[in-house]
């Protein structure tokens, strides 16, 4: 009896993870098999897509490919996708900027994938009524989103803040489906969005001191707290930014 207690169980739960094809999405999407669930993937990039579905544990996985900053994409994606219990949108990109260099146009990439295309994805599954009650939603946003202002984030953190913010007007308002809206909000986690060359190895080494943990997370320290509010664990919990971040942000 104690060995099958659980209750982060995602058991027969259906979860469709955005951003499934690389880091923290990857990671999530393979969690949430491990625990039980069907997934949906999604991502644009077939090969990648196709590598975090071989990892999946379990049977009745999907995948749908999807350019997010495509209005057409994500209808798409809303018209194809099952009824769900459990939705992750984590797709998204960074972008570090001296502020004399953030134009209009940098903020309208930046803003386009990580804040437009996230909020209408859940936009168009609840109209088409494809969370289910009781369904828990996980925004992946930053801690940039939440008072924390590193030099040259700017654009970012912004996006970031947007989508924490939108985060608690939909958990409000979502409520009466009985739909929870959560933000998970990391800081710098182990995956390629944050090796892209704009800092050097030494960069990265020093920016680590910071950390009182003395280290940066991995996907999986991410994806776990994702479980958490996917889960019926956090039944009581909507409209919360869960700061997942070893410290830093003290
Ligand atoms: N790593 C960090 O330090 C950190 C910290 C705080 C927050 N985050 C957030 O965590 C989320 C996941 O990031 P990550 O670190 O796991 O980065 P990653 O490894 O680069 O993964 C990004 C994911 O987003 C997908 N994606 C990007 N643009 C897309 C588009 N236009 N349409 C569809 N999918 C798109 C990518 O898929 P394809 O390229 O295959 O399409 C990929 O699966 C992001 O929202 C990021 O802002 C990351």
């Amino acid at each position: 009896m104690a060995e099958a207690y659980n209750p982060f169980s995602l058991q027969g739960k259906i979860i469709l993870v955005t951003g499934a094809s690389s880091g923290i999405g990857q990671a999530t999407a393979i969690e949430c098999s491990k625990l039980g669930a069907k997934v949906v993937l999604c991502a644009r990039n077939a090969e990648k897509l196709q590598e975090t579905f071989a990892q999946l544990e379990g049977e009745g996985h999907s995948q749908i490919l999807a350019e997010l900053t495509s209005a057409e994409d994500v209808a798409d994606l809303a018209e194809q996708a099952p009824e769900m219990d459990g939705l992750v949108l984590c797709a998204g990109k960074g972008l570090t900027l001296p502020f004399p260099f953030c134009t209009r146009e940098k903020y309208d990439d930046i803003f386009n994938i990580n804040f437009f295309s996230t909020v209408e994805t859940l936009r168009l599954l609840v109209k088409k009524k494809k969370l289910s009650k009781g369904a828990s939603v996980v925004i992946v946003a930053s801690i940039g989103g939440v008072g924390v202002f590193s030099v040259g984030n700017a654009i970012y953190g912004a996006s970031k803040a947007a989508l924490t913010s939108t985060m608690k007007f939909c958990a409000k308002e979502l409520a009466v489906k009985k739909i929870r809206v959560n933000s998970v909000n990391p800081g710098m986690t182990n995956t390629k969005l944050i090796n892209r060359g704009s800092l050097t190895e030494e960069q990265f080494q020093a920016d680590m001191e910071r950390y009182p943990l003395k280290r940066y997370g991995e996907p999986e320290d991410i994806a776990n707290g994702i479980v958490y509010l996917l889960s019926d664990a956090s039944s009581w919990v909507t409209g919360h930014a869960l700061v997942i971040d070893g410290g830093v942000s003290i």
